[in-house]
């Protein structure tokens, strides 16, 4: 297969038309569509001068030579073995010397002392932290070297974010959040054209997609499997067009993909940083150890290395690494001298040509040499730097921070929603200050490749989640306010976080308190509440003063042990809400003292499982409304971590590394001792297989999911060995060695054991190189069949044995991987010091292939985007609103309301989406807008839409 970089495509966002007139053009920022319409104006304006950055602003090259360009950078880590701050000031230097205020300063202080030099800077938490502090003299300065191209902003987003573990809604986020702030704060020139991911562990389809559609004209990174790597150099195929869409039409998500050639480092012998010990340029020949012809020569043969196993006459290296130029007089000194040397030769008749550049630049220059590339279709998971070191367990690692990120994320879309829907006084109200801002800026941070990805030290993983609490308060005063203004009542709004846990003191003790449910959906949805209290029986009336079905059970001895003292109930109240589009709807609770007998349990309608009684393990699961069945059981193994006592290799598992020293799992329990209950509302069957494993499999009348809510921890270590634990189901699903995985939650791959799409792949790992990320959904399907589990947090994965299909939970390891974490990911806590124990929530589906995203889609969606329960204790105020919907229509079950947030003062910000892939659904083609000779947007499957929209105050 090939494609041509150079594509027509009448979008001006697109490189190779931009470029033809690229300062003139409005351009499309971010995912931003500036609709023009009754509701929303054009605000992206036409630069009135032009400064010469950008692909202006490039050095000339030489036609005829091998043209090296020296691209001088530094990977900064928004947080790994330091948390973000100490990064930045430069703090515990004892774990790690590192400062980026210092690079920084001294960097712009080295750009000033030779027009020439060039520095690309890319993650903009830090870059932001800097210009805070910096003068008006050294902001203007900085901006005239951004103006002039000497200093570029490259990928932009506030992080580098993960591939592997992270949501597109997240991660779309985090990117605005950064773009927006270079363009807010340079301008055009402070777009960032090219996209870096130089460090992330293996490389998401879908993020290649998002880039594609924020108009970045090419992207780079350093990691791929050494396997693909090695057969792509040799056939030169380590630049090629990425179409990152099954769905969206070609070129939306195609975009040029280059592979860098020493990762992210520098060529060996050329690390010129004040933390490598290469040898300087001594270029005085009266002097000791004159080394320029050595320099010389070992950089020419490098730089003819490189060129054989590269397309064009231009080559590119980073002259960089990890936190580097905290003094760039050494690398700056250096590279100027290399240069001049290197050139030199020239009038000697070498053809090779050295130039400061960019990552555009160079990419300019594959755009001038009018090839064609190869093109590539899938990702590049999962990520192995040799036989035996997979970089699958990072996909599962730190379980909890993972679930707390997902979390955080649908609270944080809530808030955001909320702030629209309050107006001002949601920021200032009955309740005091609250924002989105900090809760934002904690998200954003924790989308960086240490981060949700669990590569961190333990005390970073610590600050990343109270970065995250600490954004939940700020939060929390905002969404007080505006219910408050909403509703008509300022009662005290409480909180309870651990619903999961059966935790919350006013539930556990109040008489009579109100739930409010609040739906951050486009579309009404129905969920099941469970919350925890000690009398026996309830009254419950919706907001229409009409009786609510509950049923009061017992708070079961795994959630009682998992609680630790925060909680006493002892029993669960059970009930189903509904709550509108984009708004809320208020139940009141009341004790009673003498519950009405029981109303009679109906059988649930759309799913029928089966218990094996011998071991108490599921049997069998029924698709009622489709009449389907399938054998399935499901159980618990582990998998023991190798510890690098080891034949084969001595690589051990660890934070980032799954590597179990057996390819067969050790089965916790055979049978599991089980408790059933059945009411009106729910049908359970509490599993239990040993003190660090249970289980509950729930089955909600009305719902067409079924439940395994797993609880896992302490993982024992007695044995001195790292255990790595699994869920598995076993199924009669003619699965032929195939499954599929979501990509960053959104489009779906199909993935086949021991194969890659690219390459004829030699497996050494039978297990861990078989893993892959979910981040929301998996599935195995044969003809009839299909079994979807849909995740609430970002797990790994892999399909081992047909019909089967394995989520990895939980990971307890003594040993660290030597991937520079340098610390056994051993998780403990002060709540859990024998070892964290982690619940979460696998739904499964069952329906024939062909319909299935119907109801998967929709499921990924109510977890991803769950409702917030506030409570509010004793009687309402009669006059108190107790319904409401911020959306005047219901959407069209395939659009996605993604984002609703506040841009500036009197501008919203609108993200519309279809949901569905191509060949999920027949009608390719949506319309919304009720009038549409008013506002009409067409969506096709997979795009997503940016509007801004200007709002009028009332
Ligand atoms: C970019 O910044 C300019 C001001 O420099 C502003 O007018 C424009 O609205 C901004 N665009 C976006 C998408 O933020
Ligand atoms: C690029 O190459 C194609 C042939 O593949 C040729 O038709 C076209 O004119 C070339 N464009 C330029 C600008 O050289
Ligand atoms: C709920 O009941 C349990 C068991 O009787 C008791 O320990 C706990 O204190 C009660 N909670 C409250 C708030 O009364
Ligand atoms: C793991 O954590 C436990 C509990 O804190 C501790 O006793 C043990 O020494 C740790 N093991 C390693 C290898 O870090
Ligand atoms: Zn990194």
């Amino acid at each position: 297969m090939i494609g041509k970089i150079h594509k027509q495509m009448s979008h001006d966002s697109w490189l190779f038309s931009k470029m033809a007139t690229p300062e003139y053009t409005p351009f499309v920022f971010l995912l931003l569509l500036f609709q023009s319409s009754v509701w929303g104006v054009p605000v992206c304006q036409t630069p009135q001068e032009s400064p010469t950055c950008g692909y202006k602003s490039c050095h000339a090259t030489k036609p005829g030579m091998l043209n090296v360009h020296l691209v001088p950078h530094t990977h900064d880590d928004v947080g790994w073995l330091k948390t973000v701050d100490q990064y930045f000031y430069g703090d515990r230097n004892d774990i790690q010397h590192a400062g980026v205020q210092y690079i920084l300063d001294s960097v712009v202080d080295q750009l000033l002392k030779n027009p020439d030099r060039r520095f690309i800077y890319v993650e903009t938490a830090f870059f932001y932290r800097w210009w805070k502090q910096q003068t008006d003299d050294m902001q203007n300065t900085v901006k005239q070297l951004v103006n002039e191209g000497r200093l570029e902003f490259v990928n932009g987003g506030w992080c580098m974010s993960d591939e592997a573990t992270t949501h597109y809604s997240a991660v779309i986020d985090q990117m605005t959040m950064g773009l927006r702030f270079l363009n807010d704060t340079f301008g055009h020139c402070g777009r960032p054209r090219v996209a870096w991911h130089i460090d992330p562990f293996g490389h998401a389809r879908e993020h290649a997609s998002m880039f594609a559609q924020m108009g970045y004209d090419g992207f780079f990174f350093g990691r791929l499997d050494y396997q693909d790597r090695n057969r792509r150099m040799v056939a030169r195929e380590q630049e090629m067009l990425w179409r990152a869409s099954e769905s969206l039409t070609p070129p939306m998500a195609d975009l040029f993909t280059g592979i860098l050639p020493n990762g992210y480092n520098p060529p060996e012998g050329f690390c010129w940083d004040q933390s490598c010990d290469d040898p300087p340029i001594r270029d005085d020949p009266d002097l000791e150890d004159y080394n320029v012809d050595d320099v010389v020569t070992r950089f020419l043969h490098i730089a003819h290395g490189q060129a054989l196993v590269y397309k064009t006459n231009h080559i590119i290296m980073t002259m960089g690494s990890d936190f580097q130029y905290e003094n760039a007089n050494l690398w700056y000194k250096n590279l100027d001298k290399l240069i001049r040397y290197v050139n030199q030769m020239q009038s000697n008749g070498s053809e090779v040509n050295v130039l400061y550049s960019t990552p555009s630049c160079y990419l300019q220059e594959l755009h001038r040499a009018n090839l064609t590339w190869p093109l590539k279709g899938d990702d590049f998971f999962p990520y192995a730097d040799s036989a035996h070191d997979f970089w699958t367990g990072y996909f599962t690692s730190r379980p909890a921070l993972k679930r707390y990120e997902r979390i955080s994320n649908s609270y944080l879309q809530t808030c955001k929603q909320l702030e629209v829907l309050g107006g001002p006084i949601s920021r200032k109200g009955p309740f005091g200050a609250g924002d989105s801002e900090t809760l934002k800026k904690a998200m954003a941070v924790a989308q960086h490749h240490d981060a949700v990805s669990g590569t961190e030290k333990q005390h970073v993983a610590n600050d990343y989640a109270r970065k995250l609490a600490n954004g939940w308060a700020h939060c929390q005063v905002l969404v007080s306010n505006t219910l408050s203004s909403l509703s008509g009542s300022s009662a005290p709004r409480v909180y309870c976080e651990h619903l999961n846990i059966s935790v919350c003191p006013l539930t556990e003790t109040s008489k009579k308190f109100s739930v409010n449910v609040y739906n951050p959906l486009a579309r009404p949805v129905s969920w099941p509440v469970r919350l925890p209290v000690n009398g026996t029986a309830y009254s419950i009336s919706d907001a229409k003063g009409k009786a609510v079905d509950s049923q009061v059970v017992p708070v079961s001895q795994a959630t009682a042990a998992v609680r630790q003292g925060r909680g006493y109930a002892v029993n669960e109240l059970l009930f189903q809400v509904q709550a509108p589009p984009l708004g809320y709807s208020t139940y009141s609770v009341s004790l009673l003292q003498n519950g009405p007998p029981s109303p009679p349990s109906p059988l649930p309608r759309f799913l029928r499982v089966t218990f094996d009684p011998e071991t108490g393990l599921l049997s069998s699961l029924s698709n009622l409304e489709t009449q389907q069945t399938v054998k399935l059981s499901q159980n618990f193994y582990w998998y023991n971590a190798s510890d690098g006592n080891n034949s084969e290799s001595i690589q051990m598992s660890g934070a980032y590394i799954f590597r179990p020293n057996t390819s067969t799992p050790f089965i916790i329990s055979k049978t599991a001792k089980i408790e059933t209950l059945q009411n009106s509302v729910v049908q359970e069957v509490r599993q239990w297989f040993s003190p660090w494993v249970s289980q509950v499999v729930r089955l909600y009348t009305d719902s067409r999911a079924l439940e395994l809510e797993w609880t896992v921890g302490p993982v024992p270590i007695g044995d001195d060995l790292g255990k790595e634990v699994i869920s598995r189901l076993d199924s009669s699903i003619n699965s032929s060695g195939v499954f599929y995985t979501d990509s960053n939650g959104r489009e779906v791959l199909q993935r086949r054991k021991d194969y890659r799409p690219t390459w004829n792949l030699r497996q050494s790992e039978p297990i861990a190189g078989n893993y892959y990320p979910i981040n929301s959904r998996a599935y195995i399907k044969d003809d009839k069949d299909q079994l979807t589990v849909v995740t609430d947090r970002s797990q790994g994965g892999g399909s081992i044995q047909d019909g089967s299909l394995e989520i990895m939970l939980h990971r307890r390891l003594l040993y660290d991987d030597v991937r520079g974490v340098g610390e056994p990911l051993n998780e403990t806590s002060d709540i859990y010091p024998e070892g964290l124990v982690v619940r979460g929530r696998h739904l499964l589906s069952l329906s024939p292939p062909a319909t299935a995203a119907d109801t998967h889609r929709p499921l990924a969606q109510e977890v991803v985007l769950q409702p917030l329960i506030t409570f509010t204790d004793g009687e309402l105020h009669p006059s108190t609103r107790l319904e409401f919907s911020g959306l005047q229509a219901v959407l069209p079950p395939a659009v996605h309301l993604l984002t609703v947030s506040q841009w500036d003062q009197d501008t919203v910000l609108l993200r519309l989406e279809h949901q569905y892939q191509a060949s999920e659904i027949t009608h390719t083609l949506l319309s919304l807008g009720g009038d549409p000779s008013v506002w009409e947007v067409n969506l096709k499957p997979m795009e997503i839409r940016t509007f801004l929209l200007r709002v009028r105050q009332r």
